[in-house]
């Protein structure tokens, strides 16, 4: 049987006394590239935030397996080593627009390692050739396209060797063509430095593409778990509209019954 890497373990989360994720159970395998489906506002970037250790769980634990722990036992030290050991590529790439592609990815290496300059010019060199960004080295973050200011910030995620990298909608806003390499950059990180990856999405075709395994979220609840292959042929009438794209199902009816206060707020 595969290791763990994470479990999730009945965790819940509450904003403003409205549960936006219930119970969620799931677990990650070591190795493994997982992919975390639903609709918008279904809880897929607050799921990868409790995830990361960036947000506070209300109720249930996460079970970090290369910790030894779970996040709700950790000392703040053991956090702070649990985020080092993470690498996560946010939506919006998050780039520093002052600093050069090179300084971005040296920078959680200034930081967190005491590793000579040289060194740290070397390392940014591989991850840069890693993302198929070497020649752009000196450009500013302007100066990039949309696919290559991901593949930026997933050489910065990178910079710190990580256990675990996470994306959050990482083809985003992305044409197609460039948005399928992303996603076979996505597989080829994966094989390469052996990690396991968690990736949020909700383009099926993308998901289709680098999963291992899904998870479908639907309003803060989970839904239903497997490889893409079991997704494909679920026969829940709920999971068929997403995964397909269907116009008919559960979804839209619950839209049409429940109007819009129902849709935005849950029942
Ligand atoms: N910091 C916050 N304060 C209050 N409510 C929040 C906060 N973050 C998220 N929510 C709410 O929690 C729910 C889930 O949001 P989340 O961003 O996790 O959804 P999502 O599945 O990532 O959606 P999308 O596909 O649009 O990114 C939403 O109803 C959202 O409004
Ligand atoms: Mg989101």
């Amino acid at each position: 049987m595969a290791e763990h890497a994470i479990q999730v373990q009945g965790v819940t989360k509450v904003f403003s006394g409205r549960t936006v994720l219930d119970a969620i159970r799931l677990d990650v395998n070591e190795g493994e590239t997982l992919v975390i489906l639903g609709g918008s506002g279904s809880g897929k970037s607050t799921l990868l935030r409790l995830m990361i250790g960036n947000e506070r769980i209300d109720g249930g634990d996460i079970f970090i397996g290369h910790a030894g722990k779970s996040l709700g036992n950790m000392t703040d030290r053991e956090m702070d080593d649990y985020r080092k050991s993470l690498g996560v590529l946010f939506q919006s790439s998050a780039l520093f627009n002052s600093m050069s592609v090179a300084d971005n990815v040296a920078l959680p290496l200034r930081e967190h390692t005491d590793l000579p300059e040289e060194t740290i010019g070397i390392m940014v060199k591989i991850k840069l050739e890693l993302v198929g960004l070497r020649e752009h080295a000196d450009k500013m973050p302007a100066q990039l396209s949309g696919g290559m200011k991901k593949r930026a910030g997933l050489a910065r995620a990178i910079s710190l060797d990580p256990r675990i990298l996470f994306y959050d909608e990482p083809s985003a806003g992305l044409d197609p063509v460039t948005s399928a390499e992303i996603d076979q950059l996505i597989i080829d990180l994966n094989r390469k430095l052996g990690v396991t990856s968690v990736v949020v999405t909700h383009e099926m075709e993308s998901a289709y593409r680098i999963a291992d395994r899904m998870v479908l979220l639907d309003r803060g609840k989970f839904i239903i778990s497997g490889t893409p292959q079991e997704l494909r042929e679920s026969t829940d009438p709920l999971v068929r509209q997403f995964v397909h794209g269907l116009t008919e199902g559960p979804l839209t009816d619950r839209r049409r019954a429940g109007g819009y206060e129902v849709d935005l707020l849950g029942d």
